[in-house]
């Protein structure tokens, strides 16, 4: 089996004193080792979370076993728009500028369902509440930079369990089709990889870099709705584990490398994958960057759609 990708040790050394990071769900799985590492190497994390105690009891473990950590809990209900309003308020009341924002939050295959603005369960969390969250907080990037945004998508925007990852313009919320949990997944990770890319050509010139990753199959609670968590963390960790799922500490890599490597604005837009499973097997080494087999994940008019309808949606436009 091909080895994961792992960040340069100097990278995770890299003293970040002085910068200042937003990481949304980092109560849990990839966000919580995200935002425990940048807290480490000196910078202050705000974490972003929907259940903001057990945020708040992540944060002491971080402080715990790092002296002189900085982190602050903000709440953040991604399928609230006026969570996210407020939560983006609370955040720029303390801090003017920001080093890099990681919309890492998420949920998949959930059954179906509407958020508080009516919008179809997955884009609604996954995509939309990012992006009201990224627009709102542009300003103190911008002022931060150079700065990063890194959505966090998946290999599951080109496929998620056999159903193909395309964005209906006319059907975001599944209306006027059949829902499908996968199909609502695949679209919503697509989502991300496109906002990053349209987002990315949008900041050319303000040194604010946006990219998009794939953690790889990561052992964290996202498969809540999928198979019950007892199976996956004891009776099956052993076959997961010989069939690729790693540690939360490996699938935060390609989130951390692609907030903190030097050479990523040479690569604007682009996709950072961990070892991941796609249409087209020579791509399931991953890469950072790597090129997407969906054609979908190329098409710019879509992209650029897609963050259009978004603003609006979100009432942004
Ligand atoms: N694990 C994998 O194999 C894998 C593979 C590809 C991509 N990803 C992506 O990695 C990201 C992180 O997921 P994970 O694997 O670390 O899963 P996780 O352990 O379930 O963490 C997901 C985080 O998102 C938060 N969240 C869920 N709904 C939210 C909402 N409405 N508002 C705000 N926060 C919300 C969760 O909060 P609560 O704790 O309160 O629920 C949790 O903090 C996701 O975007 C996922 O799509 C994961």
């Amino acid at each position: 089996m091909a080895k994961p990708h792992m960040c340069p040790p100097a990278l995770l050394e890299k003293d970040l004193s002085g910068q200042t990071f937003v990481v949304t769900g980092a109560n849990s799985g990839i966000g919580f080792i995200t935002a425990r590492q940048l807290a480490s190497q000196g910078a202050t994390v705000v974490m972003g979370c929907r259940r903001p105690e057990d945020g708040e009891a992540r944060a002491q473990e971080i402080r715990d076993g790092h002296t002189g950590a900085t982190l602050e809990v903000v709440a953040l209900d991604l399928g609230d728009l006026a969570s996210v309003r407020a939560c983006a308020e609370s955040v720029l009341k303390s801090h003017d500028a920001l080093t890099g924002l990681i919309n890492n939050a998420g949920v998949m295959n959930t059954p179906e369902g509407k958020t508080s603005d009516g919008f179809e369960t997955q884009i609604g969390v996954n995509h939309l509440g990012h992006v009201l969250l990224t627009e709102l907080l542009l300003p103190a990037l911008k002022k931060g930079h150079p700065a990063r945004v890194v959505n966090v998508s998946s290999c599951f925007h080109d496929q998620a369990m056999g159903r193909d990852g395309v964005i209906d313009l006319d059907d975001l919320f599944f209306e006027t089709r059949d829902y499908d949990g996968w199909a609502a997944y695949a679209q919503s990770k697509l989502a991300n990889l496109l906002h990053a890319k349209a987002l990315a050509k949008s900041l050319e010139g303000t040194g604010v870099t946006a990219v998009s990753v794939h953690p790889g199959w990561v052992r964290t609670n996202l498969a809540r709705h999928s198979m019950p968590l007892w199976v996956q963390n004891y009776i099956m960790r052993p076959i997961l584990g010989l069939m690729g799922m790693v540690e939360p500490w490996v699938g935060a890599q390609t989130s951390l490398y692609a907030a903190l490597a030097d050479d990523v604005p040479e690569h604007a837009g682009a996709y950072y994958s961990q070892l991941g499973v796609y249409r087209d097997k020579s791509c399931n080494r991953g890469g950072w960057p790597m090129k997407s087999p969906n054609p979908a994940a190329h098409d710019e008019a879509t992209a650029d759609a897609l963050y259009d309808k978004s603003r609006a949606l979100v009432g942004l436009a």
